[in-house]
């Protein structure tokens, strides 16, 4: 099938693979920053799998992500998205709005290390089912050690960009960014705390499954 392209079947993926209502459909930027359209699919199946209502995004940009999960998010449960950028997130506050979830939604703003040391602290451990991690790469590791503690066990974490371009597969490639994600990749294949999948969706995202 040389004749169909990389570029049709992710179309074909997005039309054939995802349900989005309108305002995702809006929320969706052109660019890289944001989560693909199958990727923000599997986020909202996996919440309804586990029944996750306490649930926790680490990187928010322009919503498109978390609208994804509130869309999942039962009544009574809530987000906590954390983003150090007023300007892009003032963006999100409007599709959430748009799409009836906005009240679900606690935005953070500030640095995510100290929003999660922060949150540890006012809330405790095990405090959500779910966690999502698309931020800056450099800190992914510091983002899965805090999320260890703030998902409870039999939760899932799920980091997005994991493949960071493919450029983690290039020996060659030593930038901070990738160097960082190679690590973490190894260690999360490695780790006996949990149980873990690498899917080759998008730029490559990691589900991992705390087990105690
Ligand atoms: C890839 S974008 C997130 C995309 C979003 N999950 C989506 O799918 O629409 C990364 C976001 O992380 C935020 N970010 C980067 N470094 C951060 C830090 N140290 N603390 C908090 N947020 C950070 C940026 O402001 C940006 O909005």
């Amino acid at each position: 099938m040389k004749h169909v392209t990389d570029i049709q079947i992710r179309q074909y993926a997005v039309e054939f693979g995802t349900r989005q209502i309108d305002v995702q459909t809006l929320a969706l930027p052109d660019g890289n920053m944001v989560t693909s359209p199958p990727a923000g699919q599997l986020l909202t199946f996996l919440m309804k799998t586990l029944g996750a209502s306490r649930v926790l995004e680490i990187g928010t940009y322009t919503g498109y992500s978390a609208l994804a999960m509130a869309l999942a998010v039962p009544p009574g449960g809530r987000l906590v998205a954390l983003d150090a950028s007023e300007e892009w997130t003032a963006i999100a506050r409007r599709y959430w709005q748009e799409a009836g979830v906005a009240d679900r939604i606690a935005l953070k703003l500030g640095d995510a290390v100290a929003s999660l040391k922060r949150l540890l602290a006012e809330e405790g451990e095990a405090t959500f089912d779910f966690t999502y991690i698309d931020a800056d790469k450099e800190n992914y590791d510091a983002y899965y050690e805090y999320s260890l503690r703030l998902t409870r066990p039999g939760g899932l974490i799920c980091f997005d960009n994991m493949f960071w371009g493919r450029s983690v597969a290039d020996p060659q490639d030593h930038s901070v960014e990738t160097v960082a994600l190679r690590n973490l990749n190894l260690k999360i294949r490695d780790d006996e705390r949990v149980d873990m999948s690498m899917l080759p969706l998008g730029d490559g995202m990691t589900l991992v499954r705390r087990r105690s």
